[in-house]
């Protein structure tokens, strides 16, 4: 594995990079997210994951704005209510996300979930589609899908090419899921892995319910960092994307600082529990 840094980047199939390191704002009230993403980008994350459905998407892009990085060093995401997924609701939010952040691109807008039915999660997925086309969107992704899903998708994928041309179908770059050593989803893993699709992850500190476990608190102990640092090496070096949320100053800085340690592929094969503990909701078994 190369050694990987703050300032690392995954090339997605769109062609373009994706920073390795993001910054999760769900459940970040409006009000202090400028502030928070600010610092973020302070001590060094050039990547936000935000969504329609967690309301802050405008005060986020503010505090991209307000750091002074260049637009073009900073990425933003985010998605289309799980709830309100077809074409004409994507559109309008595709359109609405540009007029409230005031940003000329998004750069990677994903469907937060399979739910809608196939028809619906198609004609959401065109959207995107059209939204690349129209430069509104650099990449598009999915959050959320199982490999059932997935196959779904990539089929209609394929025979909309078949139809009307290479790349007509959209660019799957990403798929955003819930992961960690108690969700390891190799399935779903495999899939993206074998299409070089990016795997994100997302509750990666699992939400803060499992810091004092057995498995984590020796290692953290070992390499004289905290258990949440422990977690997210996992994640980096599972080859995953760690999105970890917090909006405690000292903790953003925390969460970044991953670097100076490696686990051990024995320790990595410890962490290999082999149990499925989601922690959050888990849209990726739903079959509507
Ligand atoms: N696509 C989806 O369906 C989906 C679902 C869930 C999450 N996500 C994305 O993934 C991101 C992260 O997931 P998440 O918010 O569910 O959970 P998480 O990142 O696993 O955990 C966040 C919790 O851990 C605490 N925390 C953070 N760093 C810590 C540290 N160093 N030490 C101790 N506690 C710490 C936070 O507290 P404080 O904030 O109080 O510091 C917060 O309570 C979200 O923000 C969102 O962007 C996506």
């Amino acid at each position: 594995m190369s050694k990987l840094t703050l300032s690392s980047t995954y090339r997605m199939p769109s062609g373009f990079d994706i920073p390795v390191l993001g910054y999760g704002v769900y459940q970040t009230p409006a009000n202090i997210a400028s502030d928070v993403v600010q610092h973020a980008v302070k001590v060094g994350y050039r990547h936000v994951d935000s969504a329609v459905g967690y309301r802050n998407e405008a005060a986020t892009a503010d505090g991209l704005k307000k750091s002074g990085i260049p637009r073009d060093q900073l990425f933003f995401t985010t998605k289309i209510p799980p709830r309100q997924m077809n074409y004409e609701n994507s559109k309008w939010h595709i359109e609405n996300t540009l007029k409230i952040t005031g940003l000329e691109y998004v750069d990677l807008y994903l469907l937060h979930a399979p739910y809608g039915g196939k028809e619906n999660r198609i004609g959401a997925w065109k959207a995107l589609v059209e939204g690349v086309e129209a430069g509104k969107i650099r990449s598009i992704g999915v959050s959320n899908f199982g490999v059932h899903h997935l196959d779904e998708l990539e089929a209609w994928i394929k025979s909309t090419e078949e139809k009307e041309g290479k790349g007509k179908g959209g660019v799957l770059s990403v798929n955003q899921i819930e992961l960690h050593p108690w969700l390891a989803r190799k399935d779903i893993v495999g899939w993206c892995k074998e299409r070089g699709v990016v795997v994100e992850a997302y509750s990666p500190l699992v939400q803060a319910t499992r810091l004092d476990d057995p498995l984590i608190v020796p290692l953290a102990k070992k390499y004289g960092k905290t258990p949440s640092q422990v977690l997210l090496r996992w994640s980096l070096q599972q080859g995953f994307v760690p999105l970890p949320k917090s909006v405690t100053k000292s903790r953003i800085e925390e969460n970044a600082d991953i670097y100076d340690f490696e686990l051990t592929d024995e320790e990595m094969r410890k962490l290999d529990t082999g149990v499925y503990e989601p922690c959050t909701w888990d849209p990726t078994v739903s079959h509507d």
